[in-house]
């Protein structure tokens, strides 16, 4: 403990990480890291240079070149910059899902993109998203979560998503897209997706957003606010 509170959320692509956290950080007042957002950013940069992002050796020679960086907006918001252009917007396209997930698998690119992240949670109370923040970013995180949930179940939810956003798709390509990204990121050698020892898992495939959401407040009013005062 460094003065400061990190709830570590792992999962799988389109399981809710990323709502239920921004909701979470609203409620408890913590600043919410939304670390796929960083993949993404390097995924797009990857993607405009037209680089072979199965190869380790060029994701990490186009590293350097690029200043990737992250702020937040007066409301709060998670806002990424590739060489000072705000990019928060075009990372969310379907390719750029599939080059993060690409880029991601090198454990250099990891490790380069770690401190970024550890910056964060040094310097404030954080609630942070990811594949393996409770494993390797953040392992002394005061609370992980695992959250999970069927994959057609997270198409279903992904589509919807996307479709609200006006991004043309259907969903055969968004399951595909997840079962790709589910393979990839769990079978990778470096840092793959996994439950941390520690974490609580939560199944929402059959919960609503509501329902999610409330019980992740009980757990976190549990077992960082209510347990500490006993
Ligand atoms: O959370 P997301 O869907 O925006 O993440 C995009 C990709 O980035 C995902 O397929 C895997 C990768 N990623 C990762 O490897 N580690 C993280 N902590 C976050 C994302």
């Amino acid at each position: 403990m460094n003065g400061y509170y990190a709830i570590a959320i792992d999962g799988p692509s389109g399981a809710g990480k990323s709502s239920m956290a921004k909701e979470l950080a609203k409620r408890f007042n913590f600043i919410y890291v939304d670390t796929g957002a960083i993949y993404r950013t390097l995924g797009l940069a990857a993607l405009r240079e037209n680089i072979d992002r199965k190869s380790g050796e060029e994701c990490m020679k186009l590293l350097p070149t690029l200043e990737i960086s992250m702020g937040y907006n007066d409301a709060g918001e998670q806002r990424m910059y590739l060489n000072g252009e705000d990019v928060s917007g075009e990372i969310r396209q379907p390719e750029v899902s599939v080059a993060a997930s690409d880029v991601s698998s090198h454990g250099d690119v990891r490790k380069f993109l770690l401190e970024m992240q550890r910056k964060m949670a040094r310097e404030n109370n954080v609630i942070m998203d990811g594949r393996d923040i409770g494993t390797v970013v953040l392992p002394d995180a005061e609370l992980k979560i695992f959250l999970t949930a069927d994959d057609t179940a997270r198409a279903d939810r992904r589509l919807r998503e996307l479709e609200a956003k006006g991004v043309e798709t259907s969903f055969e390509d968004v399951l595909k897209d997840i079962r790709y990204r589910d393979e990839q990121d769990s079978t990778r050698a470096a840092a793959p997706l996994k439950k941390a020892e520690d974490a609580v898992l939560v199944d929402s495939s059959e919960l609503d957003f509501n329902a999610t959401l409330d019980l992740l407040c009980s757990i976190v009013l549990e077992r960082l606010f209510i347990s500490e005062e006993k």
